[in-house]
């Protein structure tokens, strides 16, 4: 679909099931070398898309110099460096971009090691934007605290993973819609593509992906949710979600279908 912001040298089936939401971190930071890695990757392709860049943010800086962040709420625990992705809005579609490359972020992050947690909803936009120097015609639909997750989790942790039911997932046959009509195509190649997606992120875990396949192509629909839509009215998350589904779906395919798969979404 698009490129890629930074390359993953692993399985993307390996790391997909690694990933989930880390909101209680170890409170220690992360290795300095570490950090300038990222930092070094990061800033290297930074150039590549006019519709899109990062920051990285320290938290511990941010409240220092902004005495009044509410940061992310209370939310998080030991939670310390930010990446910050920034998106030059132009057309509906850009969500969808957005979501596709912070997600390809979140996969190298975890390659790399580190925790991570999709944020798009209650942060402070004002602060992490301002520490990054946003443009005028720049916003942050979304950061992404990393680092390694603490031992135990907080009270708060487990309940907004509990509401969210963040371990759970809707039965592959409520999302999934799969017409095998010419038996060229194995459909259990098909079931573990699309399990893949089943297990990505979405913003409060609603999974508003829907996808049919037919005749080796996969469609994606968006199961819009209006009322969560007015909520957040500065970004459209669930069409963030509908990014992130299509990068899992697309590397996974190109994981799994060797090549023969190759899709057309764009
Ligand atoms: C676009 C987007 C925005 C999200 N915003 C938040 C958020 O503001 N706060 C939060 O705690 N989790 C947020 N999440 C994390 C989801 O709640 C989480 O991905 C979902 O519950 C599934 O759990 P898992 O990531 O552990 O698999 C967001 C996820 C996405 C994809």
């Amino acid at each position: 679909m698009l490129n890629s912001f930074v390359k993953i040298n692993g399985s993307f089936s390996d790391l997909a099931k690694k990933r989930f939401s880390c909101r209680t971190f170890d409170g220690e930071g992360i290795e300095e070398k570490k950090l300038n890695d990222i930092k070094n990757i990061l800033n290297k392709e930074n150039n590549k898309f006019d519709f899109f860049r990062v920051g990285i943010v320290d938290k511990k800086i941010l409240k220092q110099k902004k005495f009044f962040t509410t940061g992310t709420y209370g939310m998080f625990k030991g939670d310390r460096y930010y990446i910050v992705g920034i998106l030059r809005y132009k057309q509906p579609f850009d969500w969808v971009r957005y979501g596709y490359l912070m997600e390809n972020i979140i996969i190298f992050l975890t390659e790399k090691g580190f925790n991570t947690c999709w944020i798009g909803g209650v942060f402070d936009r004002r602060g992490f934007g301002s520490e990054i120097g946003i443009k005028d015609d720049e916003r942050v639909p979304a950061v992404i605290p990393f680092g390694y997750c603490g031992k135990k989790r907080t009270l708060r942790d487990k309940i907004v993973r509990w509401s969210a039911q963040g371990d759970k997932r809707k039965p592959f046959e409520k999302l999934f819609f799969v017409e095998n009509d010419n038996h060229l195509i194995n459909e259990n190649l098909i079931k573990s593509i699309l399990e893949n997606v089943r297990i990505a992120p979405s913003a409060s875990n609603k999974q508003p992906w829907r996808i049919f396949y037919k005749s080796k192509r996969f469609d994606l629909y968006l199961k819009r949710d209006k009322l969560y839509s007015k909520l957040i009215p500065s970004s459209d998350l669930q069409m963030i979600d509908m990014g992130i589904a299509a990068y899992h779906l697309e590397q996974s395919a190109l994981e799994k279908g060797s090549g023969n798969l190759r899709g057309t979404a764009d």
